[in-house]
């Protein structure tokens, strides 16, 4: 009897050697019973350009990638065709390689916060006051499937307001949004605020008033560690009872969307969470 060879699917980035990709997809694939390989790969820029490597990978027969840092926009601009969500975003996570060679690039960043946002935290998003923290590239990459989602305003905040700004008019949408720096933030309570900076990785915190909290808000960092963000824990010193939750969820998330797109079938995403929390929490 022969044995189906598994498909062969990796992540690709640089560092790469914590990522947790491999993991979480193993979990995918024994819940939902798929016969696949994930695995890591390192691409060194010096060694060989990123473009040069992608193609060696498709004639290894890989069925698809997931990509990240520092190598989102080179995925974005070497993909053949674009989702429309990758298109909105300007960097891609995800490339399908197609049957005729051609590459499809998705971006399904977006997608992952709002499946746990919505589905783990139990929070739509439809009608709500949204606060989004940052306007860089992770935040770029998550404002189309959130408005999507109807939200009842979005106001984007970030250290430069220009980018905010800039950010802000590029889409074309019914949800009333806003932009400004840290010192034009409305001071009352929104029902969700995400924190998309980068300053969690340096422990800092954006200087914003705690008038934006409110009792019942949901406080989400798109950073994820051991312990609860710097953000986390300043929202729970003025509001003891609002929910935080970190990016861990979000980071399944787009897992689970990447491998709805190549194998079809959509994993649950909670047991996964659990399990690499306590991977995580014990290392
Ligand atoms: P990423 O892809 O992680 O979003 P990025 O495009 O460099 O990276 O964006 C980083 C974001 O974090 C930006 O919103 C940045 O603010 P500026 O646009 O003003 O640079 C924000 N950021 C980085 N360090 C920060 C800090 N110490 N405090 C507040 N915001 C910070």
């Amino acid at each position: 009897m022969s044995q189906i060879e598994p498909d062969k699917y990796a992540v690709v980035g640089d560092p790469i050697a914590h990522s947790k990709s491999p993991l979480i997809h193993r979990l995918f694939a024994q819940q939902t019973a798929q016969n696949i390989r994930y695995e890591a790969i390192r691409i060194d820029s010096e060694e060989l350009s990123f473009a040069q490597a992608i193609e060696q990978l498709k004639q290894e027969g890989f069925k698809g990638l997931n990509i990240t840092v520092p190598y989102k926009v080179d995925a974005f601009e070497q993909a053949n065709q674009l989702t429309a969500r990758a298109q909105v975003a300007q960097a891609v996570n995800t490339f399908v390689f197609e049957a005729d060679g051609q590459i499809l690039g998705d971006n399904t960043d977006g997608a992952g916060l709002v499946l746990d946002i919505e589905q783990n935290a139990k929070r739509p998003f439809k009608d709500q006051r949204v606060l989004i923290i940052g306007a860089g590239g992770a935040v770029q990459g998550i404002l189309q499937p959130l408005l999507a989602k109807q939200p009842g305003r979005v106001h984007i905040a970030n250290r430069t307001a220009k980018r905010a700004q800039v950010l802000g008019e590029r889409f074309d949408t019914s949800v009333p949004m806003s932009a400004s720096g840290w010192d034009a933030i409305p001071l009352e309570p929104f029902d969700i605020i995400i924190n998309g900076t980068s300053a969690s990785l340096e422990g800092k915190l954006p200087p914003i008033s705690e008038k934006v909290l409110g009792a019942h808000s949901l406080v989400y960092d798109m950073m994820y560690g051991a312990q609860p963000t710097v953000f986390m824990n300043w929202a729970k010193q003025h509001q003891p009872n609002c929910q935080t939750l970190d990016g861990l969820g979000m980071l399944v998330g787009q897992a689970a969307e990447s491998f709805a797109l190549w194998r079809g079938v959509k994993p649950d995403i909670q047991p996964v969470i659990a399990a690499v929390r306590k991977l995580i929490q014990s290392n």
